[in-house]
C-alpha cells in the first residue's frame, strides 16, 4: 500500500516555530518518526512538504492512480484554500487530515477546514503521534 504524506507551509520550521504549540522537535524528527511507523505498517511512504499552495494542488493530482491514500497537513491552506479541497475531491484518493495542534480550541478561524471536507477522518492535537494515527487508519480500512 503507497501512502503520500503532504505537509504544507511552515511545517518544515517545525522545531522552530511556536515550540509553545508545536513543540521542540524537528521536521526532520517527524520525518523519521513517520518513516518508522510505514516500516512498522508495512506501508511504502513518500513524504512530501511544501510552502505553495499550486504545487500541493499538482502534487495531489499527480497522485491519481499511484498512491492509495492520503494523510495531508495543508497547515495554513486547510482554512483557506478551495484549490486543495478541489484537487483532494478530484483524484478521491482515501484521505486523513491531520493536525499537529487542536484546531478547534484555537482562534475562530481556524475552525472552518476545507479539507475535511474532502477527508474521511480528521486527527488534531495530537502532536506527531496524529501522523501515526492517520497511518494505521489507512491500514486498518483498506
Ligand atoms: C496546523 C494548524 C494550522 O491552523 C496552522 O496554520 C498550521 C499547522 C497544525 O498542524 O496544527 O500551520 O495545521
Amino acid at each position: 500500500m503507497k501512502i503520500l504524506i503532504i505537509n504544507g507551509p511552515n511545517l518544515n520550521m517545525v522545531g522552530i516555530r511556536e515550540p509553545q504549540l508545536y513543540g521542540s522537535r524537528t521536521y526532520e524528527n517527524l520525518v523519521a518518526s513517520i518513516e518508522t511507523w510505514a516500516r512498522e505498517l508495512s506501508l511504502e511512504v513518500e513524504i512530501y512538504q511544501s510552502n505553495h499552495e499550486g504545487e500541493i494542488v499538482t502534487k495531489i493530482q499527480e497522485a491519481y492512480q499511484v498512491f492509495d491514500g492520503i494523510v495531508i497537513n495543508a497547515a495554513a491552506y486547510t482554512h483557506t484554500s478551495v484549490a486543495i479541497l478541489d484537487a483532494l475531491k478530484a483524484v478521491a484518493i482515501p484521505t486523513v487530515e491531520v493536525h499537529l495542534t487542536d484546531i478547534n480550541s484555537r482562534e475562530p478561524f481556524r475552525k472552518v477546514s476545507y479539507v475535511s471536507m474532502a477527508a474521511e477522518r480528521t486527527i488534531c492535537g495530537k502532536g506527531f503521534e496524529g501522523y501515526h494515527e492517520a497511518l494505521s487508519y489507512l491500514v486498518e480500512k483498506y
